[in-house]
């Protein structure tokens, strides 16, 4: 009897990313990297895994991620409770302080790559997504802050993105937000009436998350709320006219936004989110913001931090808006043959080519002439170099250039011997 094997598909909410859209990938990859560099940040690679208490007490016990998001198991080998990492703001910290890279100056590093939440997946919003993250450690001041801001609009610009908003808060200091806090309970529970259960559920663990609500109830509550910004001392506020001054010196608009509290515990002072309407219902592409206590609270020297994250999918729809795609050639040359002696030829020749500079592919097996040019086309090749047995004798390939619309036969294509044929294609080439 045979058995029947069940296809096995993806993991939901995780995507796989198909050779047109992996070249898509890499070109946006590219354009980040060299945007990253432009402001001096350098790469950093931190596990997928780390020890679940990094981000219970980094992220926050009492935040959507860590009570319901993460994918966390026990490692059986020694029943240590681990996590793949749902953010990489954490991991960069705990690494930081473990190779004591801020004994000596900050750091302005980044990292880029797979991060894991267990939501309900919808367009742009997936279980397996890819940040861009990118923090400055040990920097303290309001130029900082603003630098950043600047830096992710710029890459709207390298994009070609429009219509995305920047919108600005901020947290202020500890003291700050306790004795605002305090105010927001009392407001709370004057209001009882009108809080869902969620509501109920969430008053003294996390007040500010109450007022984030969708529930049309519960609105008017939330507008009369008292505002944190009315409890921020002297410093809090002088660090967010610093960040203002400097984002209207630089010509960046921003909206500002009272409520927006993020979904991390570590923020304090400046946070920001850039949004927009062109990716439904998952309208943040980016987030970000300064965390000062992190450090020393995940058991370093007290240090100053802030940075960003860009979800990379959102950022791929978006840039797909303004930008469609172009595919790229899988190749420049491809190389037809008709024979054994022909076919192994060919493929010393290929490595010749690339040896120069010029990306190629060998038509793999056999096949007529027809069936080989077909495949040469649809490569995306510039260029078909053919090595058949006529060729061959006579010490030379044909070349046939693909991609000359409007040209007559003749210069299309042409005898090239092969001594010659290399400097001939990089010529051709570009
Ligand atoms: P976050 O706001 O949780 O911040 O995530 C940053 C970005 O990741 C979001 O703005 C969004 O574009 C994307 N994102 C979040 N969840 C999903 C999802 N389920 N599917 C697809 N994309 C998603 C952080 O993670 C902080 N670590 C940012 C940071 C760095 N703060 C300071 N430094």
């Amino acid at each position: 009897m045979t058995q029947v094997f069940t296809k096995v598909t993806a993991v939901r909410g995780m995507n796989d990313a198909l050779p047109d859209s992996g070249a898509r990938w890499e070109q946006l990859e590219e354009l980040v990297r060299r945007w990253l560099s432009d402001y001096g940040y350098r790469n950093m690679r931190t596990p997928i895994l780390e020890h679940t208490r990094l981000f219970t007490r980094g992220i926050g016990e009492v935040t959507d991620i860590v009570e319901k998001e993460m994918y966390s198991f026990t490692d059986s080998l020694n029943g240590e409770s681990l996590t793949m990492r749902p953010e990489f703001t954490a991991g960069m910290v705990r690494a930081a302080i473990e190779h004591n890279l801020l004994y000596e100056r900050p750091q302005r590093v980044y990292a880029m790559g797979p991060v894991f939440r267990h939501e309900r997946p919808q367009r742009g919003r997936y279980r397996q997504f890819h940040q861009i993250d990118v923090e400055a450690l040990g920097l303290a001041g309001p130029d900082i802050d603003a630098e950043l801001i600047v830096m992710v609009t710029r890459l709207w610009k390298v994009l070609g993105i429009k219509d995305v908003q920047l919108e600005l808060n901020s947290l202020g200091q500890g003291e700050e937000r306790a004795a605002h806090r305090a105010a927001l309970i009392a407001h709370l529970e004057a209001h009882k009436d009108v809080l869902d259960e969620e509501g109920l559920r969430r008053m003294y663990t996390n007040p500010l998350r109450v007022l984030d609500t969708k529930n049309p109830a519960m609105q008017a509550m939330a507008d009369a709320a008292p505002k944190l910004f009315d409890f921020l001392g002297e410093g809090s506020r002088a660090h967010f006219a610093g960040v203002c001054d400097r984002l209207d010196d630089a010509g960046v608009s921003y909206r500002l936004n009272p409520r927006m509290v993020r979904g991390l515990d570590y923020y304090n002072l400046t946070v920001f989110e850039f949004v927009t309407d062109k990716l439904g219902a998952q309208a943040t592409v980016c987030g970000g913001g300064r965390y000062d206590g992190l450090i020393e609270l995940l058991g370093g020297k007290p240090a100053p931090a802030v940075g960003f994250a860009i979800g990379m999918e959102r950022l791929m729809d978006l840039w797909g808006q303004y930008q469609p795609q172009n595919l790229r050639p899988e190749c420049s040359v491809y190389l037809i043959h008709q024979g054994d002696a022909a076919q192994r030829q060919a493929a010393l020749l290929a490595e010749r080519l690339r040896d120069a500079g010029i990306s190629t592919i060998v038509h793999a097996g056999s096949g007529s002439f027809k069936s080989q040019f077909k495949r040469a086309d649809g490569s995306g090749a510039q260029i078909a170099v053919i090595l058949g047995g006529d060729e061959l004798a006579s010490g030379a390939a044909s070349v046939k250039m693909l991609r000359l619309e409007g040209q007559s036969d003749a210069l299309a294509q042409q005898l090239v011997p092969l001594e010659n044929l290399v400097a001939f294609l990089k010529d051709k080439v570009n």
